[in-house]
């Protein structure tokens, strides 16, 4: 039976998934350290100590694997943790060559922890194929890409990628926090590694951190099982329920999301103190046709430049339903100022080559009635414009 993504986000893969044993509708939250057993040498539950397996955890897991089209998942406490144990693949001397685009606390990973490592990471404009091929080296291990990327909105050829990547024995590992399965399946277009920072829409909700590593080789999925056991950064079970309960709803919140998006966007691009609109919906941004090509929507990401440094700072201050704070992809809509919160640690330099400048604003467009986030940013843009002298 073909069951469809809708359904796998209520229900997982009902043919293989764990089922609690007293048929609850909505899995148990399993707030157990450890698991007792009868006879030494037998394992009677699968289960043993939480920091290894947790049957919400495990239950959640399998959500995401149905999702992604993965062979499994591994939960994590955070988006950075499940990166982090990502890079636990690689040793002293390797080469991964990364989007110059990407989440700034993945770019202060490289700087702080990667380094010291010896791990080399290397930034490259990874909508361009040939700059990527380019770069490859005898030491080159992985691609790693954030496609639409944060908070710049590129896209990379996702399929164009992994093929190059192959051709090298590459592993292409792609960051999907911005579309979620709902809208782009790596795994499906040949990447072999998805990350997610859980927190944003899998969650949904704005009320939990997590992370998790998806994989189309079980083998893989047993590296990061073992990094996860190891290293311990595994996602608790009460989290693992909040965003199980979450991603019931992401189908629905990605597509009314994506429709508030969309107006949003073509409103901004009518106001004159806003000089140019990210969103990759709109046929006039760069990536539109290979977005068209990978993904089924575009989601509710927006970037936008403001006409000054001014303009940018009042309307973070005066927006009112618009929420000025970090993070993305629940049902509030929130307004991000990149340079201060999200890149803060990126040098200058890279900063102002990506164009991460002090007139770039982020918004991650929410489930509020669209005429009250508009009518919200309107008040916000008017009164700057009345300020000013
Ligand atoms: C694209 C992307 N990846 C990863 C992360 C890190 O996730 P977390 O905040 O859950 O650690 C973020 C956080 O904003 C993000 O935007």
């Amino acid at each position: 039976m073909d069951i469809k993504l809708e359904t796998r986000c209520i229900h997982g893969n009902p043919s293989d998934s764990l089922q609690d044993e007293n048929r609850a509708i909505s899995f148990p939250i399993y707030q157990t350290a450890s698991f007792s057993h009868i006879k030494p040498g037998h394992n009677e539950s699968g289960f043993d100590y939480t920091r290894e397996s947790n049957p919400t955890r495990s239950r959640l897991e399998e959500v995401v694997s149905s999702l992604e089209g993965a062979a499994g998942t591994v939960a994590f406490a955070s988006g950075m943790a499940a990166i982090s144990a990502c890079f636990e693949l690689f040793a002293g001397g390797d080469h991964i060559i990364c989007s110059e685009d990407l989440y700034g606390g993945v770019i202060r990973l490289n700087r702080v922890i990667h380094l010291k490592n010896g791990v080399d990471t290397e930034y490259v404009d990874t909508t361009d194929l040939q700059a990527v091929r380019a770069a490859i080296r005898p030491n080159t291990k992985a691609v790693y890409i954030e496609t639409p990327s944060n908070p710049m909105m590129n896209i990379t050829d996702l399929r164009g990628c992994a093929e190059l990547a192959h051709e090298y024995g590459l592993l292409l590992i792609v960051d999907n926090t911005f579309l979620s399965p709902y809208f782009q399946n790596p795994l499906l277009l040949g990447a072999d590694i998805v990350v997610h920072s859980g927190s944003k829409f899998l969650a949904g909700h704005n009320d939990t951190i997590s992370g998790f590593l998806c994989a189309k080789d079980i083998e893989l999925v047993n590296k990061f099982r073992l990094i996860a056991k190891t290293t311990g950064g595994m996602l608790a079970p009460f989290d693992s329920w909040l965003v199980m309960r979450g991603i019931k709803t992401l189908a629905v919140r990605m597509e009314r999301q994506q429709e508030n998006a969309k107006k949003v966007a073509e409103w901004l691009l009518k106001q004159k103190q806003i000089t140019n609109v990210l969103y990759p919906g709109l046929k006039e941004h760069k990536g539109y046709e290979i977005g068209v090509r990978q993904t089924s929507g575009f989601g509710s990401m927006i970037s936008f430049y403001t006409d000054s440094k001014e303009t940018a700072l009042q309307m973070l201050q005066k927006v009112k339903i618009v929420i000025f704070a970090e993070s993305l992809g629940g049902t509030e809509s929130l307004l991000t100022y990149p340079a201060l919160q999200t890149h803060p640690d990126v040098p200058q330099e890279m900063r102002e080559h990506l164009g991460i400048t002090e007139t770039l604003l982020r918004l991650s467009v929410g489930l509020e009635n669209v005429e009250d986030i508009i009518a919200d940013l309107e008040q916000a843009l008017d009164w700057s414009r009345d300020e000013r002298v």
